[in-house]
C-alpha cells in the first residue's frame, strides 16, 4: 500500500500551523507560528488582528513546513483543513489557503472539525483503541465524547456555559496574570494551598459541566477582599480554583467510564496540558484499570498535526470535498 501524506492546515484561533503527517500517525514536519505575544498586549485574542496575522503568515508557514519535511507538493496525497469551529475570519484564511493549494496542485481537499483534530492528536503518540471516551478540555470546549469506532462521535456531556480553558483564562485575568493564564495558574498553584472555600460546580448526576459559577465565585471573592482592603493570596486562590475544576472533571469522567463500561480514555485540547489534571486522571485510571492516553504537550494546544491525523481518517472514509469548504464559526462534532 502506498503511504498517505496529508498536509494539514490549522488557523481557527491565534496559531497559524501547517503539518505533514504520514499514514495518520507519523509527524513528518510541523510548524506552529503563535500570535500569543501580540494578543497578550490586549488580554485576549483580538479576532481582527488574528485574521490579519494569519494572512501575513500562512504562505511562510506552508513553505517552511515543506522545507522542514524536505518534500514537494507533488508528494502530498491530500490537503486537510480546519473548517470550524473557531473565529470566522481566522478560519477563512486557512480554508482559502487549502482550497488554493488543492486547486493549483490538483489534490483532494478534506474538511476537518477542530475538536476531531484535538481528539486525533492522540493517534500521534499511540494508536487509538476503541471503544473510547474522549475528554475534550480546551479554550472553547469541555465535552465528554463516546467513540465506538473511528470517526464516530457521540457527545454524552458538555459545558452549559464557560469552557474550562475560558474559565482558567478569566480567573487568571482577575489574578492579574497575563494571557493565556491557564498555564500560569497551573504553575502558580504549586506555590499555594487549597485554603479558599469555593464551590464544586454542577456536582450532579449529569455529564455536563458548568464553570461560570466557579469563575464568578473567584471574581467576587477578589472584588470583596479588595473592597475590604485585604490582599489576595494568589497562589492559594489559583490552587483552590484549580482543585475544584480538576475534581469535578475527574469525577464525571471516571463515572462515565464506569457507566458505559469503557476501558480507554483519551484527553484532548489545550487544558490537557494541565499538570494537575494529568496527575489526577493518571491516578484515577491506574486505580480503575483504565488505559489513559494524553497527547504530549506540543500536541495538546492548537497545531496542524492533529488536523492532518483527523484528515487522514476523513480521507480514508472518502469524505473529500470539492473546492467549496464552508468555514463555520460554530459547528457540532458529528
Ligand atoms: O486547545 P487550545 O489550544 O485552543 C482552543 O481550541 O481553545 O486551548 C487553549 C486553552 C487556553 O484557555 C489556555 O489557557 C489553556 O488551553 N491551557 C491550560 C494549560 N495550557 C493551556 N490551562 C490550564 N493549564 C495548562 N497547563
Ligand atoms: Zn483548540
Amino acid at each position: 500500500m502506498n503511504d498517505i501524506f496529508i498536509l494539514g492546515i490549522e488557523s481557527s484561533c491565534d496559531e497559524t500551523s501547517v503539518s505533514i503527517v504520514k499514514n495518520g500517525c507519523e509527524d513528518i514536519a510541523t510548524v506552529v507560528l503563535s500570535q500569543m505575544d501580540t494578543h497578550a498586549n490586549y488580554g485576549g485574542v483580538v479576532p481582527e488582528i488574528a485574521s490579519r496575522m494569519h494572512v501575513e503568515n500562512i504562505t511562510i508557514v506552508i513553505e517552511e513546513c515543506l522545507k522542514k519535511a524536505n518534500m514537494t507538493m507533488d508528494e502530498i496525497t491530500a490537503i486537510a483543513v480546519t473548517y470550524g469551529p473557531g473565529l470566522i475570519g481566522s478560519l477563512l484564511i486557512g480554508v482559502v489557503a487549502a482550497e488554493t493549494l488543492a486547486y493549483v496542485f490538483n489534490k483532494p481537499l478534506v474538511p476537518v472539525h477542530h475538536i476531531a483534530g484535538h481528539i486525533y492528536a492522540n493517534n500521534l503518540d499511540k494508536k487509538m483503541a476503541f471503544p473510547l471516551l474522549a475528554l475534550v478540555v480546551s479554550g472553547g470546549h469541555t465535552n465528554l465524547v463516546y467513540m465506538k469506532e473511528n470517526y464516530s462521535f457521540k457527545q454524552i456531556g458538555g459545558t452549559l456555559d464557560d469552557a474550562i480553558g475560558e474559565a482558567y483564562d478569566k480567573v487568571a485575568r482577575v489574578l492579574e496574570l497575563p494571557y493565556p493564564g491557564g498555564p500560569l495558574i497551573d504553575k502558580l498553584s504549586y506555590d499555594g494551598n487549597d485554603t479558599y472555600d469555593l464551590p464544586l460546580p454542577l456536582n450532579d448526576n449529569s455529564y455536563n459541566f458548568s464553570f461560570s459559577g466557579l469563575k464568578s465565585a473567584v471574581i467576587n471573592l477578589v472584588h470583596n477582599e479588595k473592597q475590604r482592603g485585604n490582599s489576595i493570596r494568589k497562589a492559594d486562590l489559583a490552587c483552590s480554583f484549580q482543585n475544584r475544576a480538576v475534581e469535578i472533571i475527574t469525577k464525571k469522567t471516571m463515572r462515565a467510564l464506569h457507566e458505559f463500561n469503557i476501558k480507554n480514555l483519551i484527553v484532548a485540547g489545550g487544558v490537557a496540558a494541565n499538570s494537575v489534571l494529568r496527575n489526577h486522571l493518571m491516578e484515577a485510571c491506574k486505580k480503575d484499570n483504565i488505559n489513559l492516553t494524553i497527547p504530549s504537550l506540543k500536541y495538546c494546544t492548537d497545531n496542524a498535526a492533529m488536523i492532518a491525523v483527523a484528515g487522514y481518517f476523513t480521507y480514508k472514509k472518502k469524505e473529500v470535498s470539492n473546492l467549496g469548504i464552508k468555514a463555520k464559526a460554530t459547528s457540532i462534532l458529528h
